[in-house]
């Protein structure tokens, strides 16, 4: 295995992410309980990370000890590479200027670590974030790629076996990264990279027995794959102490709350108590136009109606949650500074506290893809896991203006249409999201020998890697039109089809 000391950067866990890719097992572990981690897994390798601190500063983090006593190979990224020379007898200074995006750098020595990847005279774009900079080597170490702004961009110590670097390897911008970390852990550690899903569903499944103990355990399933992959693995580690609650706020897309009901009844066998609450939604909805209303009223709406269900049930010592890697760093803002809501997310946040319970989040270090993985790991159906994500709200912050049951119908309908013609198109998995929007527009149009005069419908489909940005998805030429032409034919109170080219940003997603 691979330790991780984490020294505080916003991307450790993308090393993890690159580290579990190359197939070889890793855990992250702070700097503070590093010592304690590197004796418990005796790992082969370790990788020290960033730091939004500066090894010049008093009571900077450090390596403990341990790790260079042990004589295992050592990679140090950007902090982690000022704090090695900074421990072995090297020295780091304030760099004049930082610095920051994208450097060259030219491969300047032969070194194990490029074996088979990097050669002498080459050169290669990587991700320089930092402000510090090493001064002076360390004994021991010698130069093997440099840029013209990093004099030690890459440094080596073959017999040792530790390799430093001051720019990000994990990040996408260093095209070659992922390649050089597996070369890390495979090659020079000598890891075989056989690890897999199956291995982190085991390890997973003891820590939630760990945590549970004998206590009870309540998950709210949004219909979305995340929750539902959290559930099928905690049920697979603790059984029937965990009870399922399906908060159906009749504003999911057609069939979708059958698809899950029976998923979890039939296929798992899993406890699950499904609460139709579209009345209850609906009629508070009923009146409500404005955005932000409309996504505070459901989220506090869907406490209330979870709560009472936890109630009825007995309570529960734990909430489970499917919260993934993502939502944990956009809760956590970039800079420091005061953030900008721009929508209030309706997940479950606010549970936790209300209900006075312990949080089981057993997906917190994966990525959207990974638990696709790691759903299909589980059994569940390959068309479950992979499904587009879908807002809490639901269809309610897809109909602009006053969201009705009739409203909710016809986008059902619409809406399911689309996403019949893409799949028949072989176009899903090409997209990030696809779904119509249901405007409070009405136009003139003629249908027979009739006039006409409906709803307008926005259709949107975009591409992204996690959300944060997107573009707009291109469709193939007659695409669109036929979609266009079967929802208008097929779906009363539609007349009419737009197509929306908006990019994140400065659009968002979703219209509400
Ligand atoms: P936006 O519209 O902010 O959406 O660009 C980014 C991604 O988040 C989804 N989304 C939500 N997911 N609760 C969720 O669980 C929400 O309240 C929510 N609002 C938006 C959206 O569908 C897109 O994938």
């Amino acid at each position: 295995s691979i330790l991780i000391v984490d020294f505080g950067s916003q991307v450790t866990q993308l090393i993890a992410r690159r580290v579990r890719e190359a197939g070889v097992y890793s855990e992250i572990a702070p700097f503070t309980s590093a010592q304690e981690a590197f004796e418990r897994m005796q790992p082969k390798g370790v990788i020290l990370s960033g730091s939004p601190a500066s090894v010049l500063d008093q009571d900077s983090p450090r390596v403990p000890d341990i790790v260079f006593e042990s004589g295992v190979p050592v990679l140090g990224i950007c902090y982690g590479q000022q704090t090695m020379m900074e421990q072995l007898g090297g020295s780091v200074g304030l760099g004049e200027s930082g610095e920051f995006g994208r450097a060259y750098i030219e491969i300047d020595d032969s070194c194990e670590l490029f074996d088979g990847l990097w050669r002498e005279g080459e050169t290669h774009q990587v991700w320089m974030s930092h402000g510090d900079k090493v001064t002076e080597l360390a004994r021991g170490f010698r130069v093997v790629a440099t840029s013209p702004g990093a004099p030690y961009a890459v440094i080596a110590d073959d017999d040792r076996r530790y390799y430093a670097m001051q720019f990000h390897p994990e990040v996408v911008h260093t095209p070659d990264g992922a390649r050089l970390l597996a070369n890390f852990v495979r090659h020079v550690c000598g890891l075989s990279g056989d690890w897999t899903m199956a291995e982190f569903r085991d390890t997973k499944i003891a820590e939630i027995r760990e945590q549970v103990g004998d206590g009870k355990v309540i998950c709210g399933l949004s219909g979305g794959v995340d929750s539902a992959v959290a559930a099928v693995l905690i049920h697979e580690a603790i059984g029937d102490q965990l009870t399922c609650v399906f908060v159906d706020h009749g504003l999911m897309r057609a069939g979708e709350a059958e698809q899950v009901v029976g998923l979890f009844r039939n296929s798992y066998n899993i406890p699950l108590v499904h609460v139709d609450a579209e009345t209850l939604f609906l009629n508070g909805l009923s009146g409500v136009t404005d955005p932000e209303k409309k996504r505070k009223f459901i989220g506090k709406t869907f406490i209330d109606v979870f709560e009472a269900e936890a109630k009825k049930i007995g309570g529960a010592d734990f909430l489970a949650q499917g919260t993934l890697y993502p939502d944990v760093i956009e809760s956590i803002s970039f800079t420091g500074g005061p953030s900008v809501t721009i929508k209030s997310h309706h997940n479950v946040g606010g549970l936790p506290e209300r209900m006075n319970m312990k949080l089981v989040e057993p997906l917190r270090e994966l990525f959207k893809d990974e638990v696709r993985a790691l759903g299909k790991e589980l059994g569940l159906p390959e068309a479950f896991v992979g499904r587009h994500p879908f807002p809490g709200p639901g269809l309610a912050i897809r109909i602009p203006g006053e969201v009705t049951k009739e409203r909710c119908d016809i986008l059902r309908k619409a809406d399911a249409i689309y996403l019949e013609e893409i799949r028949n198109a072989g176009l899903y998995d090409a997209i990030w999201q696809a779904f119509a929007v249901l405007l409070p527009v009405r136009t003139v149009g003629v249908m027979g020998d009739g006039r006409t005069y409906d709803s307008v419908l926005a259709l949107r489909a975009v591409t992204s890697t996690d959300g944060m940005t997107a573009v707009a998805f291109q469709f193939p030429g007659e695409f669109l039109a036929r979609v266009a032409t079967r929802i208008v034919n097929e779906v009363r109170g539609i007349n009419r089809v737009t197509y929306d080219y908006t990019s994140k940003p400065p659009g968002t997603i979703e219209w509400e």
